[in-house]
């Protein structure tokens, strides 16, 4: 009887208790996790939570007509959180995988863009000079899973934080860093001083945002908002801001 009950409740519970679109809708409130310390994607200014992805999730919310609460947790947490239905989504820049595919319901990608490897003048640029090298990245990313398919590096050094990952860099711990192209631009012109450069890009990535597994209502919503914010020039304003640039998928 018990075993039964489990085994009902593995296939349906996270489901069962994910709130659909419509239990959204008359809460009035949405809730949207992400990490915080992932600039210029989602960080803190101060004590104000911002960024692309904390502006672009606001303006999606605007769409649906829906109040939005944040919530930020460690970037590791929050696909488990996800399933255990903390929250109604997450946007932290998620590459789209097959791994992830499994737990988590993906949206249509809201950016795309590659992991680069950055080093100081003289170090590492390519894959094949990571040989013998010892590379920094943030644990639970793509980073990690692409730097392990480098054959021949010294050590991986994996941080909670993408941001102490390049920390370590910086003080001369590791040789190379990997992260989001347009983490590292920004990265590279904050540290002018220390002279970073941003070598080849190790693979490329499409970002989206997650839903939990089986959502496809709140899925539908984000993909129908974000095709109106990309088709109104919201998304546009948003993407300029931060990178002088658009960085939708093309
Ligand atoms: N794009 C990478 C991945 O999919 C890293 C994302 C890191 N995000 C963050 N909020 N720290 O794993």
């Amino acid at each position: 009887m018990k075993k039964t009950a489990l085994l009902v409740c593995l296939a349906l519970c996270a489901t069962a208790s994910a709130r659909p679109l419509e239990a959204i809708r008359s809460a009035g409130t949405i809730k949207i996790a992400t990490e915080g310390a992932f600039p210029p994607f989602n960080y803190y200014e101060g004590k104000k939570l911002t960024g692309f992805e904390v502006e672009l999730g606001n303006a999606l919310a605007k769409e649906l007509g829906l109040k939005v609460e944040w919530v930020t947790q460690p970037f590791d947490n929050l696909l488990i959180g996800l399933g255990q239905n903390r929250f109604d989504f997450v946007i932290a820049s998620h590459g789209v995988t097959e791994e992830r595919a499994k737990a988590v319901n993906f949206t249509n990608p809201h950016y795309c863009t590659g992991g680069v490897i950055v080093s100081k003048k003289g170090g590492p640029k390519t894959a094949a000079a990571l040989r013998g090298k010892t590379v920094a990245v943030q644990v639970g990313t793509s980073y990690l899973e692409n730097v392990r398919k480098v054959a021949g590096t010294k050590e991986v050094k994996t941080f909670p934080k993408d941001t102490d990952a390049l920390q370590n860099l910086l003080a001369g711990r590791s040789d190379a860093w990997v992260s989001d192209k347009f983490v590292a631009i920004d990265a590279i012109k904050a540290n002018t001083r220390v002279g970073l450069q941003q070598g080849d890009m190790l693979f490329q990535e499409k970002i989206a945002m997650a839903v939990a597994k089986g959502n496809t209502s709140l899925q539908g919503a984000l993909n129908d908002a974000l095709k109106k914010v990309q088709a109104n020039g919201t998304y546009a304003k948003i993407s300029k801001k931060y990178f002088d640039q658009d960085i939708r998928c093309k």
